[in-house]
């Protein structure tokens, strides 16, 4: 299966998507991952990702069009891949499907986890205050938000457009949407080509 979750910051693509990916044997792809393990390494991409991250803002594409490119590759000749994080926008959807459909690696779910914004903001808070993650400060956090709605949201009606797209209600303890989430993705993978 190659599955893409889309959701806000703070939705549980993460926390799904290692859920998802034990189910179904397979591999998990997280671009925020990839990219602070870059920061933290200092690598020329993580280098010149860093300032972008810690603003809330997108990295520009050809970086992380740079860093997607093996791994999902890999994945797709394993059995598939759950990408949590990309692609989030029109653009990089365009972009991935034209290098994907020739090495047989496109996408064949979409799945969005919804969760109201007070809920979103909640999580990151709690998690700021455990975790540390640098981007979880409250103004950085709030324009991450608004990013989502404003370059990602439009890829739903991408992905409902080609009839890929299966939401699930997020707002749930994390066991009832991984519940939700699987029962959804069981109910499509025969019809999967
Ligand atoms: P990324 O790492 O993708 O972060 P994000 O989208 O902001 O999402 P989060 O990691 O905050 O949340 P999540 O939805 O994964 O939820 P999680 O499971 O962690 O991106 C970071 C940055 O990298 C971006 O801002 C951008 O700069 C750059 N970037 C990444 N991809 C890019 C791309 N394609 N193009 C350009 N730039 C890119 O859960 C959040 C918290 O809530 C956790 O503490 C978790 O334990 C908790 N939680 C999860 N589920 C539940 C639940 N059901 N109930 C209660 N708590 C829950």
């Amino acid at each position: 299966m190659r599955l893409l979750l889309i959701g806000p910051p703070g939705s549980g693509k993460g926390t799904q998507a290692i859920v998802i990916a034990k189910h179904f044997g397979i591999r998990h792809i997280s671009s925020g991952e990839l990219l602070r393990q870059h920061i933290t390494d200092q690598t020329a991409v993580g280098r010149a990702a860093a300032e972008y991250v810690a603003r809330g803002d997108l990295v520009p594409d050809g970086l992380v069009m740079d860093i997607l490119r093996k791994p999902v590759e890999a994945a797709s000749k394993e059995g598939g891949y759950v990408l949590d994080g990309f692609p989030r926008t029109v653009g990089q959807a365009e972009s991935a499907y034209l290098i994907a459909k020739d090495l047989g690696a496109r996408v064949q779910v979409a799945l969005y986890l919804d969760v109201p914004h007070d809920e979103l903001l909640a999580r990151m808070m709690r998690r700021g205050h455990t975790d540390g993650r640098s981007d979880d400060k409250e103004d950085v956090m709030h324009h991450r938000i608004e990013v989502f709605e404003e370059l990602t949201t439009p890829l739903l009606d991408y992905y409902a457009r080609r009839e890929i797209l299966v939401r699930v209600d997020g707002a749930r303890p994390v066991e009832e949407v991984s519940a939700a989430a699987i029962a959804e993705l069981e109910k499509i993978r025969p019809t999967l080509t």
